[in-house]
C-alpha cells in the first residue's frame, strides 16, 4: 500500500538539476492528489509533460440513465452481455452515483485506434479499481508495469497513463471508478500508515510496478484523456512512457483476492469483516473460500439485513451459488436501501446440515449514496429475482 517506492533514477535531492546520460536536462513533475495535501510521487521526464501537438474532443461516454421503475432487488447475468471492445471502450456501465461508476467489460481487442496505432489512456477524474475476473496480462503504465492474473484487483490512481493488455486480448473485468482516492481502510493501519497485524493482508501482498520501461522516443502518440463523462484526444510527439525515474507514495498496484485472509467465527460474522478497500462514500469487500459458523447451533448463512442507508452490489466471481436461486458466475445483484434481504425461501433450512465451509468468491461494493441504474442494466435485469424470497404458506 502507499508506502514509499522508488524506480529508476532520481536525483539526490528534490528540485535540483538532473540530467540524463547525454547531459540533457530532465523535467521534474509532482504527481499528486488532493491539491498538494494528499499522497504524491515525483517523476522525472525526458519530455515536457504538458506538451501536446493537437487536441480534439472525442465525445461523451455518459451512460443513459434508466427511467424510474419499481424499487426492488435486481439481478443481471453480466456474462450474457455481448463481448467486445478493448479494455477501455468495452466498458459497459451498469450503475452510477456521484461517487462511483460500476461497469463490466469483456474485451476482445487491444487498445488500438482505427488507423492501427495503439493509444494510451488516462482517467483524469476517477481512480480505478479493476477486478480481473478472467484473463491475464500486463498493466503497462508510465510508472512501470504490473503483471496480472485472474483474481487480481488492479488499482490505477487518476492521472496514471496506461495500457491494459490482456494475453490474446481476451478478458473479463468488473470496474469501479471512484470520484476520490481508493485506500486500505484506516482501521487496518497504524498512525504511520503501516498495516496492523489484524489486517486481512500485509504490505508484501501488494504488488508494485515491477519494471519501469523508459521510452525516450519521438513520433506520433495518442493519449485518450477522460474527464468525468467526456473523452479527449491529445496527440503527443513523444512516447508518454518517458519517465526515467520516480519515487513517492502514489502509484498503481495489484492485490490478489486470493491473498485476502478471511476472518471467520463460531457464529456468522458481519459483512464488515470482509472489508478490503474504502473510497469516497463506498467500501469494497471480498468474500473468499473459508470455514464458516462452526458452532452446532449456528445458522451458517447470512441473517436478513436491512441496509437502510446503503446500496449493496455483489459480483459473483467463482464458487457454487446453486443455493442462491438464479445466481450464476458473472451474476451481479443489487440489494437496494429500504428493503431487507437475506437467504431466499428454504435456504436457511437447507443450510443447517450443510458442510461448514464455503467456496464462494465475490466482490461486494456498498455505496452510501443511492445508485441509479443505466438503461443497459435495466434492460437485462431479471424481474423474477425479487420474487425469489416468496414462499408458500409454512
Ligand atoms: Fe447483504
Amino acid at each position: 500500500m502507499p508506502s514509499y517506492h522508488l524506480m529508476g533514477k532520481v536525483p539526490r535531492k528534490r528540485h535540483m538539476v538532473f540530467r540524463d546520460n547525454e547531459d540533457r536536462l530532465l523535467y521534474e513533475e509532482i504527481f499528486g492528489t488532493e491539491g498538494f495535501s494528499g499522497v504524491y510521487s515525483i517523476l522525472y521526464h525526458h519530455q515536457l509533460p504538458a506538451a501536446s501537438r493537437d487536441n480534439q474532443i472525442l465525445g461523451s461516454v455518459a451512460p443513459e440513465i434508466a427511467p424510474l421503475s419499481p424499487h426492488r432487488h435486481r439481478h443481471i447475468k453480466a456474462k450474457a452481455l455481448e463481448q467486445g471492445g478493448d479494455p477501455v471502450t468495452g466498458r459497459r456501465i451498469l450503475m452510477v452515483n456521484r461517487d462511483v461508476q460500476l461497469a463490466v467489460a469483456a474485451p476482445t481487442a487491444p487498445m488500438v485506434l482505427e488507423n492501427g496505432d495503439a493509444y494510451f489512456y488516462k482517467n483524469g477524474s476517477h481512480d480505478e479499481l479493476v477486478f480481473i475476473h478472467e484473463g491475464q496480462g500486463t498493466l503497462e503504465t508510465m510508472l512501470g508495469d504490473i503483471d496480472f492474473v485472474e483474481g487480481d484487483y488492479l488499482y490505477v490512481p487518476r492521472g496514471v497513463i496506461y495500457q491494459l493488455k490482456f494475453r490474446e486480448d481476451i478478458g473479463r473485468m468488473f470496474i469501479i471508478e471512484a470520484s476520490g482516492p481508493i485506500n486500505v481502510p484506516k482501521k487496518y493501519r497504524n498512525p504511520f500508515g503501516q498495516l496492523l497485524e489484524h489486517a486481512p493482508y500485509w504490505e508484501r501482498d501488494f504488488r508494485r510496478p515491477a519494471r519501469l520501461q523508459t521510452h525516450d522516443q519521438r513520433g506520433t502518440f495518442y493519449l485518450h484523456l477522460k474527464l468525468n463523462d467526456m473523452v479527449y484526444q491529445r496527440t503527443l510527439d513523444y512516447h508518454p512512457f518517458d519517465v526515467i525515474g520516480w519515487d513517492g507514495h502514489l502509484y498503481p498496484w495489484a492485490f490478489s483476492i486470493h491473498d485476502y485472509e478471511p476472518h471467520a467465527g463460531r457464529f456468522h460474522v458481519p459483512p464488515t469483516t470482509h472489508q478490503t478497500f474504502e473510497g469516497p462514500n463506498f467500501v469494497v469487500c471480498s468474500f473468499v473460500p473459508r470455514q464458516i459458523d462452526w458452532d452446532p447451533q449456528a445458522v451458517p448463512i447470512p441473517y436478513f439485513h436491512s441496509n437502510l442507508d446503503s446500496e449493496e452490489v455483489m459480483y459473483y466471481a467463482a464458487g457454487n451459488y446453486a443455493a442462491r436461486r438464479g445466481i450464476e458466475i458473472g451474476s451481479i445483484t443489487l440489494h437496494p436501501r429500504g428493503i431487507a434481504h437475506g437467504p431466499q425461501a428454504g435456504a436457511m433450512e437447507a443450510s443447517l446440515n450443510a458442510p461448514r465451509v464455503t467456496n464462494e468468491l465475490a466482490v461486494m461494493v456498498d455505496t452510501f449514496n443511492p445508485l441509479e441504474l443505466t438503461t443497459l442494466m435495466d434492460t437485462i435485469d431479471d424481474p423474477n429475482y425479487t420474487n425469489s424470497w416468496t414462499q408458500e404458506e409454512r
